[in-house]
């Protein structure tokens, strides 16, 4: 089987609100694969960040794929506007809404690349039935809502399990929360391919350092 490229996220939720444009330029130009970009409404997760807007204000800085996880809900009302606004990517949580599929679906018909986020305590089996719909699981290895928080441990079975359900499609599977350099070996060998990371890319001066010691011990691991 092809092994999937090993993609770097950064997670503007850590980098300076008050300088976000050159904050996404100075991780684009770190060696940032992707912009993870997280919209929090306050009711679905414990916390606010931003919203269309605000993204649509940084998509100019940067050409690197927009990867937009909204935990928010509902989320079909605004994903027309997240498109708008500059997202290649929307990944919403299964956990948001009673019609998934629907979701998936209108966001397929935006012409954006389709993801599913799942929270820890949801089981990777609630996607058997939509996975022909999916570019992207998202596995939660933290209570999302807040960075700096520590990986799940208990997450890295379900990574194995997200891979086996994937068997082989042209499905990413990304993971979120408390990723570091130290674990990164352990997530990939476990089957992920696309690493997010906020605080520990957006800490210290040096983005291109601290993204690079992610790349390089998830590539000592990668299979
Ligand atoms: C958490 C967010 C994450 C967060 C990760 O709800 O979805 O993307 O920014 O932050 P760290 O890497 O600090 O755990
Ligand atoms: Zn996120």
């Amino acid at each position: 089987m092809k092994t999937r490229p090993l993609l770097i996220s950064p997670s503007i939720l850590a980098a300076d609100f008050s300088k976000l444009g050159e904050e996404v330029i100075a991780a684009d130009k770190g060696g940032a694969d992707w912009i993870h970009i997280d919209v929090m409404d306050g009711h679905f997760v414990p916390n606010i960040t931003f919203g269309a807007p605000v993204m649509q204000s940084i998509r100019k800085c940067t050409t690197k794929l927009f990867d937009v996880h909204l935990m928010i809900s509902p989320a079909d009302p605004y994903l027309a506007q997240f498109a708008a606004a500059g997202a290649d990517l929307i990944t919403v949580h299964a956990e948001a809404g009673p019609h998934l599929d629907r979701s998936l679906q209108a966001i397929r018909s935006l012409g954006k690349k389709v993801g599913v986020a799942l929270n820890p305590a949801t089981p990777v089996s609630v996607l058997e039935h939509v996975i022909d719909r999916l570019d992207l699981i998202l596995i939660m290895t933290v209570n999302p809502g807040f960075g700096g928080q520590s990986f799940i441990p208990a997450m890295l079975e379900k990574i194995r399990q997200a891979k086996a359900l994937v068997a082989g499609r042209n499905i990413d599977i990304e993971v979120d929360g408390g990723v570091t350099a130290d674990n990164a070996g352990t997530i990939v060998k476990a089957g992920a391919n696309v690493l997010v990371a906020g605080s520990s890319i957006f800490k210290g001066a040096d983005y291109a350092a601290n993204i690079k010691a992610i790349r390089v011990a998830a590539t000592a691991m990668s299979v």
